[in-house]
């Protein structure tokens, strides 16, 4: 299975590698050749991911070049008011390895479409939150992948603390809540060591 006869001229490897491929890259440097034509290709593929009821309450806001640095500045002086004293520079330096790459994706979920499924759906109400969750990873997955597809690197984060900054200075909509950011790039980094599971601790067949 390949997402290459989707991405026309752009290197694209196959599921199977980009699945196992993918790391989390925190420190990023600029990729010479991502634009925004490429990211914009990857996530027209990623909002095919399934939502609960297909209710698509996923949305996503994409940062590129100036405006990317720009969040990051934002976090950073954020968080430099946030956290303790000592770990100020250690986290900036870390909040500069995401700014270093060429863009983030935003991930929100639209609390309004949430409320509407749990009217329609009495039955399944306290779910409908849960869900909305279970669809974000979705996305989120779906975006890491595609862009590991495309040899482009980035990372998880939740510095959710400029939700309210973002959302005026791109006049986003009361009801999309944020849930998370994907900074991407070209790698900077060797991934850290990671442990795995024993295979048969994780999944059992009958
Ligand atoms: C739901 C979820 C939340 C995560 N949150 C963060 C985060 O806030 N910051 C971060 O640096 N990594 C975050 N990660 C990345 C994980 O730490 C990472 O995926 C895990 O350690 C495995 O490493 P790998 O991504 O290199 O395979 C998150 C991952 C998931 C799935």
């Amino acid at each position: 299975m390949s997402f290459a006869t989707e991405h026309m001229g752009v290197k694209s490897t196959c599921f199977a590698d980009a699945v196992t491929g993918r790391r989390s890259i925190r420190k990023l440097k600029r990729h010479a050749s991502v634009n925004q034509a490429q990211i914009d290709k990857i996530v027209r593929i990623v909002v095919n991911a399934p939502s609960a009821y297909n209710m698509q309450s996923g949305r996503l806001v994409v940062l590129m070049d100036d405006e990317h640095e720009a969040l990051w500045d934002l976090a950073k002086e954020t968080y430099a008011k946030l956290i303790p004293q000592e770990k100020v520079a250690s986290f900036m330096e870390r909040l500069d390895g995401f700014r270093r790459g060429n863009g983030t994706v935003l991930f929100f979920e639209d609390e309004e479409t949430i409320r509407r499924m749990q009217e329609k759906i009495p039955a399944n109400k306290d779910a409908f939150v849960d869900w909305s969750h279970h669809g974000s990873g979705m996305l989120q997955f779906a975006m890491w992948t595609a862009l590991c597809a495309d040899g482009i690197a980035a990372s998880l984060q939740h510095v959710n603390a400029i939700e309210q900054q973002v959302k005026e200075r791109y006049h986003i909509s009361p009801s999309w809540k944020m849930i998370a950011q994907m900074p991407f790039g070209a790698s900077d980094e060797e991934p850290v060591e990671k442990s795995t599971l024993d295979y048969a601790d994780v999944v059992k067949f009958y």
